[in-house]
């Protein structure tokens, strides 16, 4: 979503901040906007709707600028045009932002009156036009940060210029991701590590009651009282590297080929002394009776497919829920149940919604993350971080096996510690986790068969996935995935579910992806395999190595490793993966920044 970079030091500003803003580009953004310094030492704000380069080809990039914010912008409120977009300046106020200010009308209302007007439609220039409103009344920016907060609702990240004070960048947040990066003789904001990581790797986070003062030299920290605060300096573990795409055509073929690297960092740790360890690593589960799963999207489907071994090995309930569900619905749960919220951003608006209603019930919630010291990760009161590394393609990939593994190590922990099951097959599941980057890599080398499949489908306007018991949810991640990034219609059934209506939709030719890995269900499937080949399906089976296959009712076959049913689905996941990708590639269509979506989903 939003991207926000400000940079104030000793090099060119207009150079840091549209690559930083670049680097960003993968959050999703339909306009794009700077304010910086000029050669005459005044503020200048160029905007361009679309792309970053339409920006670009307005600035000279020759002058010398010591500051600036920039900013790209995902519609919220008013359209994606020149106006609406970021940086907005109000009197001696300029600033840009991320989320959204709830009460914003209310406030609009009240500067009406006191004589400002507005050109935009947004809630930033509302934000803007408080700021400048409450500066001219006390002459103090610490001063009118402190009153802004407690006049804005709702979810904001900020970077603002003072026209009286060129020499520094403010930034504040609540609900909102920012970081403060620092350099020598230079420092930054931004709203995602990866757009100053070609700079540096030392960052302080600043909470939600906090803001921050920087110059060039020198970082302030002050809490709500506009009194100063110590703070910690961090360092993040990656490097530009992680988010570079390192001579894949796309991120998102590199995070599908990076999986079984994600995926021993992820479980291994937690594994590394057998048992023992799937023991003493993991928060204690027994206290919990029931577990909710809430998430969006894939992390969603992550869910679906942890309430599957859950449910079968563990024997504890788990009810599954899409977040911007859960946060409006009556909830049956109390300090008993576990509330797992699932998000490789970490900074999801609806999870975090979710997240912040369950604690209201008493609830323990668990974050599974992949983003360290995101706002759910520290929210949660236990937090499992999916070592997934930077994932820059907005259709997620490692990030989503990476919580599927930390899913199935739940259902195991718990399974174990219950004995619900013995020893030897706890062990036998250590055992086939440990051979996975193994079997992922084989699975990754039949790439060039994939491609031939989805050469012959890539043209269809429509593609259905069916599959039973977990291989239903998987199926729903692989629809997700394709309709994501190729903007073919398609959709999943659970296979016996089709025939109840929409079997009607298929056609001759239709293709239909057909999962069957998991041998107890294998019959059934396929049977409503053969009721769609009868309509004149192109079946293309997904299956694994032990179940027989036998027979005329598919068109074209992918054989995966048969594994544990605890991993199995990291394993089938993957040529759905890569076939969403190549689809999608043949139809040119924009895979890493798939059209109207964004990777981070900050608004409710
Ligand atoms: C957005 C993305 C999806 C993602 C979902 C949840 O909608 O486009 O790909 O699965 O958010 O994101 P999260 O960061 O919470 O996992």
């Amino acid at each position: 979503m939003c991207g926000i970079i400000g940079y104030v030091g000793k090099n060119n500003a207009l150079n840091v901040i549209i690559d930083g803003l670049e680097r960003l580009e993968y959050r999703g953004y339909d306009s794009a906007g700077i304010a910086y310094l000029n050669s005459d030492g005044l503020l200048d704000i160029k905007k361009e709707k679309g792309k970053i380069k339409n920006l670009k080809e307005t600035l000279d990039f020759d002058i010398k600028s010591s500051l600036g914010i920039g900013h790209t912008r995902w519609a919220t409120h008013g359209e994606p045009n020149f106006v609406n977009s970021h940086p907005h300046k109000v009197g001696k106020i300029t600033i840009v932002h991320n989320g959204i200010i709830e009460n914003y009308m209310e406030l609009k209302q009240e500067l009406l009156k006191s004589g400002y007007s507005f050109k935009s439609n947004t809630d930033t220039e509302v934000a803007c036009a408080l700021l400048d409103k409450i500066y001219n009344e006390t002459n103090s920016i610490e001063h009118t940060i402190s009153i802004f907060r407690k006049k804005a609702r709702g979810a904001y990240a900020l970077g603002i210029i003072v026209d009286d004070d060129y020499n520094h960048l403010y930034a504040v947040k609540k609900d909102s991701p920012l970081i403060i990066a620092l350099g020598d003789k230079e420092n930054y904001i931004a709203s995602d590590v990866p757009a100053i990581l070609k700079y540096t790797n030392k960052y302080i986070t600043i909470e939600d009651d906090e803001f921050a003062k920087i110059s060039s030299d020198k970082v302030l920290v002050y809490d709500n009282n506009a009194d100063l605060k110590k703070f910690e300096v961090k360092t993040f573990a990656g490097n530009s590297n992680d988010v570079m795409k390192n001579g894949y055509d796309h991120y998102m073929l590199k995070e599908i080929y990076e999986q079984p690297e994600v995926i021993k960092k992820t479980t291994l740790p937690i594994i590394e002394k057998d048992l023992d360890s799937l023991v003493n690593n993991m928060p204690d589960f027994s206290k919990y009776k029931k577990i909710d799963i809430v998430a969006c999207g894939s992390a969603y489907h992550a869910g679906l497919v942890g309430k599957n071994l859950i449910e079968e090995y563990a024997n504890v309930p788990v009810n599954v829920d899409i977040a911007s569900e859960y946060r409006y619905k009556k909830l049956f749960i109390d300090k008993d149940t576990l509330v797992i919220v699932v998000s490789q951003s970490g900074e999801t608006a609806d999870t975090l919604a979710a997240l912040n209603i369950a604690k209201t019930h008493g609830c323990d919630v668990m974050g599974i993350i992949n983003v360290v010291e995101s706002s759910i990760a520290r929210k949660s009161d236990i937090v499992m971080y999916t070592k997934a590394g930077a994932e820059i393609a907005v259709a997620t990939t490692k990030a989503y096996s990476c919580q599927i593994a930390l899913l199935s190590l739940i259902a195991l922990n718990i399974a174990y510690k219950n004995k619900e099951i013995d020893k030897s097959k706890a062990l036998e599941v250590l055992k086939s986790i440990r051979c996975l980057p193994t079997n992922m890599q084989s699975v990754l080398n039949e790439f060039d068969e994939y491609k031939k499949i989805a050469n012959k489908i890539y043209n269809n306007d429509k593609i259905f996935y069916i599959g039973r018991d977990i291989d239903y949810a998987l199926s729903m991640e692989g629809s997700l995935k394709l309709k994501e990034i190729s903007y073919i219609n398609s959709q999943c059934y659970a296979a016996g579910e089709l025939k109840h209506g929409t079997i009607s939709l298929i056609d001759e030719g239709t293709p239909v992806i057909a999962l069957v890995t998991n041998e107890k269900m294998a019959e059934k499937t396929i049977s409503n395999i053969k009721e769609v080949k009868a309509r004149g399906a192109y079946v293309i089976l997904v299956t694994t190595d032990n179940i027989n296959t036998d027979g005329d009712y598919y068109d074209e076959k992918i054989v995966v490793p048969c594994t544990n049913k605890f991993v199995q689905p990291i394993l089938t996941v993957i040529p759905l993966q890569m076939l969403s990708y190549e689809i999608a590639r043949l139809r040119g269509c924009d895979i890493d920044k798939p059209k109207n979506l964004a990777k981070s989903v900050t608004v409710e």
